[in-house]
């Protein structure tokens, strides 16, 4: 096949596969493709051929590929300073934490670099502040793969192979009400929570068990800390999914959306939850840096300068609707978050990226639609139009 390591410079698709079994440890499972660059909703491989991107980086990339505005930003931020350490202030990290507190409503900020950091962070805040150590978390949840937050994680093909991890964490399953109560202890540090579940299926919290929520953690004073990572940054069609359910939890997370494509994670926290935290209880070398925080500020003025977080809304539904007019089995989501069950998902997937369209799918037979919340009316018909063709088997 010729694969020219010498040169570390694959040029076809069989020669990077050839070159990943080589050199990277094989946690992926990737599509054969190569991508080279991208703008909107759109990226284009190595070989010239064009994608509409349903993936978006796995909920990434909300505001496009190559955004000008983030670009710019960044650009001129490496130039001045990129990382510091926190052992000194920077502009762009106070801004952000300004942002977002009144984006979120939260009190004060920690920052880290992705949403299993966050995770992580959050676990620990809540044993210290209510110095208790069990955790509350739900079936078809997934919030992350380091020790605490696979914790927390549903399935048990991630979790078996990493026993032991934290003690006292509890599954109850999602969206039962009734359930909660009868896992929950006096001492339960927290319940993580997904509002709407991603790599779960795009599973939508109902509102009386949001209320169970609320009401068990009042009874049994813990934490509610809501893992926004996924439904972050306007995906649901609100700035954050807990807005669909007015709840101010103690804790939230956050990562992907939030950087424009750039790592950045972080942790928001109520005065309560802050005022018992203090140094040394939890730190991060990149974390909060000013080159990841001006693309964060960046990526947050696209959002809303470019009214995505309505247009989130708007156009979910229209995506939506025209998916249910398909003979899949089911449609479900909550702005441009956005499941679709059908009979063989990865087969969808794969023909999908033949004809040009890029599609994710869950463990359980779900297209999980995550585009840039920029794509088209356009795009999105054509997307629809080709999942339907696939499936119709056209
Ligand atoms: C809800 C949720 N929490 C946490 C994570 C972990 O985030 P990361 O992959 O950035 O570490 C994910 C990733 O998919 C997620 O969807």
């Amino acid at each position: 096949m010729g694969v020219r390591m010498e040169h570390g410079n694959p040029n076809s698709v069989e020669e990077f596969v050839e070159v990943e079994k080589q050199f990277l440890i094989n946690v992926y499972r990737r599509q054969p493709v190569v991508l080279e660059y991208g703008w909107g909703a759109r990226v284009v491989d190595i070989n010239g051929k064009e994608y509409i991107d349903l993936v978006a980086g796995i909920a990434v990339n909300s505001i496009g590929h190559a955004h000008p505005t983030v670009v710019e930003a960044i650009c001129n931020q490496a130039k001045k300073l990129i990382h510091t350490s926190n052992l000194y202030y920077t502009r762009p990290q106070i801004n952000l934490a300004i942002k977002l507190k009144e984006l979120t409503g939260m009190d004060r900020f920690f920052f880290c670099n992705s949403g299993t950091e966050a995770v992580e962070g959050a676990l620990k805040f809540a044993r210290k502040v209510t110095g208790k150590k069990n955790f509350i978390a739900f079936s078809g949840s997934f919030h992350g793969r380091s020790m605490g937050a696979l914790s927390v994680t549903f399935p048990e093909k991630y979790r078996n192979p990493f026993l032991p991890l934290l003690e006292g964490v509890e599954f109850v399953e999602f969206n039962n009400p009734d359930n909660i109560i009868s896992k929950i202890n006096r001492d339960t540090a927290g319940i993580v929570v997904e509002l709407v579940q991603g790599e779960g299926g795009v599973n939508v919290a109902e509102k009386d068990f949001v209320k169970a929520l609320i009401d068990v953690r009042n009874d049994y004073d813990c934490l509610l800390i809501v893992d926004e990572v996924q439904t972050g940054f306007g995906r649901t069609g609100r700035w954050f999914a807990k807005d669909h359910f007015a709840l101010k939890p103690d804790i939230i997370t956050m990562a992907k959306a939030m950087g424009g494509g750039i790592p950045i994670g972080g942790i928001g926290v109520t005065e309560e939850v802050a005022r018992v935290l203090t140094p040394g209880d939890h730190a991060s070398t990149f974390g909060g840096n000013p080159f990841a925080c001006s693309a964060s500020l960046a990526t947050i003025k696209v959002i809303e300068e470019e009214k995505l977080v309505e247009k989130a809304k708007v156009d979910g539904e229209y995506f939506m609707k025209s998916l249910k007019k398909l003979p899949v089995n089911e449609v479900r989501g909550l702005g441009m978050m956005i499941g679709v069950d059908v009979n063989n998902a990865s087969e969808v997937v794969n023909e999908a990226l033949k004809r040009g369209l890029l599609v994710n799918n869950t463990s359980n037979n779900t297209l999980r639609l995550v585009p840039p919340l920029v794509i088209t009316r356009d795009e999105i018909d054509k997307a629809v139009e080709i999942l339907g063709d696939i499936i119709t088997g056209q």
